[in-house]
C-alpha cells in the first residue's frame, strides 16, 4: 500500500478479568510498564505509523483512558510554577498535536470482532489498523504496524501479524494456516479461533496487530457469535478470505503478553534491562532472586 495509516482502533473494552481485582476499576491498557501505561506504547506505535486519528472502543467503566489523554491543567500548572519541564513535557506531549481521539463506547463486551465493528462509523471504507494494547511489541526499527502497512500489498488486502507459539497454546490464539511464502510474508489459506492443539492447522498465532481493509465491516456484520460465545475478528477474517486476499506477517521484534500477569512480568524486567538508570540494579536482583 505503501501509504501511511490514518486510522488506528484500539478494542479496550474487555473485561480483563485475568487481572481481576485490580482491573476492577484499574483498566488493564492502564497498567504500566515502567512510568507508562501499556495504551501509551500502544499509541506510540499507531503515531509511528503514520496515523492521525485514534478511535478507541471503550466500555462505560474505562474512562481513566480518555482521562489519561486528556490535558490536566492543575497538575500542569504546578509543574510548570516549579520549573519541572522535563516532567511538564512528560504529561503534555503524549499524542502529537496534529493527532485526534475518537471514543467509541461497546455497551457490551460481545468480543473483539464485535468492538472492531463499533469503529465503523469513524474508519468508513478506508483501510485501518488494529492494535491490542495488551500486546505490547518492542523493537529498535519501525514499530510492528508501520512493518505492516508498508509490506500492504493493496487497499483490499488484510495483513495479520503473526509469530510461532508453543504447539500447546494454540487454544489460547486465532491460528493460520498459510502458504510457503518468503520466510516474512505468506498468503492465508485459513484462519481458526483458538483450536486445541491435536487440532490446529499450524502453531502460528496471530498476534494484536492487524491492517484491514474497510470491507471487513460488512463481514463483520453478518459475523454470528463463534468460540467462546463471542463475535470474533478471526471469524470475520475468514470470510475475507473466501474472495481476499489476507497475508500472514511476522514482524521484526520481541512481543510481551501483557494480557497475562508473566507477559507483564516478562516486559517490565525488559525494560528496566533497556534503561541506563535501572539496568544494573535490575539484573543485580534478579541474579539474587
Ligand atoms: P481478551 O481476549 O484479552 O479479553 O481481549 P479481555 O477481556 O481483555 O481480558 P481477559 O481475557 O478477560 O483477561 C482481546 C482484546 O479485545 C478487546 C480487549 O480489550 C483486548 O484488547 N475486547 C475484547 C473488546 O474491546 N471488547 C470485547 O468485547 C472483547
Amino acid at each position: 500500500m505503501n501509504a501511511p495509516l490514518r486510522k488506528v482502533v484500539f478494542p479496550v473494552a474487555g473485561l480483563g478479568t485475568r487481572f481481576l481485582p485490580a482491573s476492577k476499576v484499574v483498566a488493564k491498557e492502564m497498567l504500566p510498564v515502567l512510568d507508562k501505561p501499556l495504551i501509551q506504547y500502544a499509541v506510540d506505535e499507531a503515531v509511528d505509523a503514520g496515523a492521525d486519528t485514534l478511535v478507541f472502543i471503550t466500555s462505560r467503566y474505562k474512562h481513566a483512558i480518555a482521562d489519561y489523554f486528556d490535558t490536566a491543567y492543575e497538575l500542569e500548572q504546578k509543574l510548570e510554577r516549579s520549573g519541572k519541564r522535563e516532567l511538564l513535557a512528560a504529561v503534555r506531549d503524549l499524542i502529537p498535536r496534529n493527532v485526534r481521539c475518537v471514543y467509541v463506547t461497546q455497551s457490551e463486551a460481545l468480543g473483539l470482532g464485535h468492538a472492531v465493528l463499533c469503529a465503523k462509523p469513524v474508519i468508513g471504507d478506508e483501510p485501518f489498523g488494529v492494535i491490542l494494547p495488551d500486546d505490547l511489541i518492542w523493537n529498535r526499527g519501525a514499530g510492528a504496524l508501520r512493518q505492516m502497512a508498508q509490506f500492504a500489498p493493496s487497499r483490499d488486502a488484510g495483513v495479520i501479524a503473526v509469530e510461532e507459539v508453543p504447539r500447546d497454546e494454540t487454544h489460547k490464539y486465532g491460528i493460520v494456516d498459510a502458504e510457503s511464502g518468503d520466510g516474512r510474508a505468506a498468503r492465508v489459506r485459513h484462519v481458526v479461533e483458538k483450536p486445541k492443539p491435536e487440532v490446529a492447522p499450524s502453531n502460528l498465532a496471530i498476534v494484536g496487530r492487524y491492517v484491514l481493509p474497510g470491507r471487513i465491516f460488512e463481514l463483520l456484520e453478518k459475523t454470528t457469535p463463534g468460540a467462546g460465545g463471542e463475535i470474533q475478528l478471526t471469524d470475520a477474517i475468514a470470510a475475507l478470505l473466501r474472495d481476499g486476499d489476507v497475508h500472514a506477517f511476522r514482524f521484526d521484534g520481541t512481543r510481551f503478553d501483557c494480557g497475562s500477569k508473566l507477559g507483564l512480568v516478562q516486559a517490565t524486567l525488559h525494560f528496566a534491562l533497556q534503561d541506563p538508570a535501572l539496568a544494573d540494579a535490575t539484573r543485580a536482583f534478579v541474579k539474587s532472586a
